[in-house]
């Protein structure tokens, strides 16, 4: 059996966030914002906004586009987040209770490459029989984390979500490649304060993020392309018969740099990191839409996804779009 993705839907805050309107709260200007990141604005939830709200309006979103039955049958919700409403319950049991299904529930946390990482778990679970139809939810509130005392992170990230359903799909479509791998020796490059005050290393930790971005620029730069390719080849293709690269939205340079390693033209690169910064876990199903409201994904297409972020860990896979039963 196969599994695919037969449905999207997404949500971002209202608010948005210009560089112009960091050059008010900090020392920086936009220039220097975009110049090194690509980023233009990003989107902050409002007072009163959690994960668990931005989650179910990607659901809301989700069905908008769909019909209020895509829902129908869903016997599993997982939610990627890094930033959930809390440690327990799981924001995923909320997501369950507000729409009132009958399915279990918990939350995945792998960082930015979480949204891939809850998809390859959905399609294992529909593939093994486990499951018949998985709602993989990416959501995050990155603007709660963000240490406005460090520039140099405080002007990358956004908040947002996306949903999308996992289920069968008709033969020769859906999931052909899961590349799944972490280097905790990074540990030290990106991490938050969760119960401890430090890391086995000694490192101290804080309850904002933390990140040292020139260590991480030059992991996502490598991993990138290395984990885009084994992913090609897992799947039996070569790079030009992928129509679409989808990578987590961290920073158009890396972007580029990975574009250019694979050879792959222009067109084929979708990238919203202008509109949205950094996402996390709700980076890639964002971008995904992005290309699907705009056309550019077609039945049969094979679209490439890679994410990478805190471990140090990633994710990429390959996907036959369409199928749906
Ligand atoms: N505005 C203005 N100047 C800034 C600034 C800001 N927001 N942030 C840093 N600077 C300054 C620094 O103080 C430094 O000044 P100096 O040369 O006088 O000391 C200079 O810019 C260069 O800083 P540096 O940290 O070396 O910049 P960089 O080119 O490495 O870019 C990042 C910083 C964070 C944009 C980059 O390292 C990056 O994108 N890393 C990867 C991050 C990432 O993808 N994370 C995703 C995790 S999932």
């Amino acid at each position: 059996m196969n599994a695919g993705i037969t449905a999207l839907g997404t949500y971002v805050p209202e608010q948005v966030v210009t560089n112009f309107d960091l050059e008010q709260r900090l020392d920086t200007t936009d220039e220097w914002v975009q110049t090194r990141t690509g980023i233009k604005q990003r989107h902050f939830a409002a007072e009163g906004e959690f994960c668990s709200t931005l989650a179910i309006r990607a659901v809301e979103n989700l069905q908008a586009r769909y019909g209020e039955n895509v829902l129908n049958g869903v016997d599993m919700v997982i939610v990627a987040t890094a930033t959930p409403d809390a440690m327990f319950p799981a924001t995923a049991s909320l997501v369950q209770a507000h729409f009132g299904l009958k399915a279990g529930a918990f939350d995945l946390l792998a960082a930015c490459p979480g949204w891939l990482y809850a998809v390859s778990v959905a399609q294992a679970y529909v593939k093994s029989g486990t499951c018949k139809k998985v709602l993989a939810i990416g959501a995050e509130t990155l603007s709660r984390v963000i240490n406005w005392e460090d520039r140099s992170t405080a002007v990358l990230f956004g908040d947002g979500a996306g949903a999308a359903i996992i289920e069968p799909v008709q033969e020769g479509y859906g999931f052909k490649s899961f590349v799944l791998g972490s280097d905790g020796t990074g540990a030290d490059h990106l991490h938050m304060k969760a119960f401890a005050d430090c890391l086995p290393s000694g490192a101290k930790l804080s309850n904002k993020l933390y990140m040292n971005g020139r260590e991480v620029f030059k992991f996502a730069v490598r991993v990138m392309d290395t984990a885009s390719l084994e992913a090609i080849e897992k799947a039996g293709l070569q790079t030009e018969d992928i129509s679409l690269f989808v990578p987590h939205q961290a920073n158009a340079r890396i972007i580029e740099s990975a574009r250019e390693r694979l050879k792959l033209p222009l067109e084929r690169v979708v990238l919203t990191v202008q509109d949205y910064g950094n996402n996390s876990a709700a980076s890639v199903p964002l971008a995904l839409q992005r290309a699907l409201d705009e056309g550019r994904v077609q039945d049969g297409d094979n679209l490439l996804f890679v994410a990478f972020g805190a471990g140090l860990a990633w994710a990429a896979c390959v996907l036959t779009w369409g199928g749906k039963q």
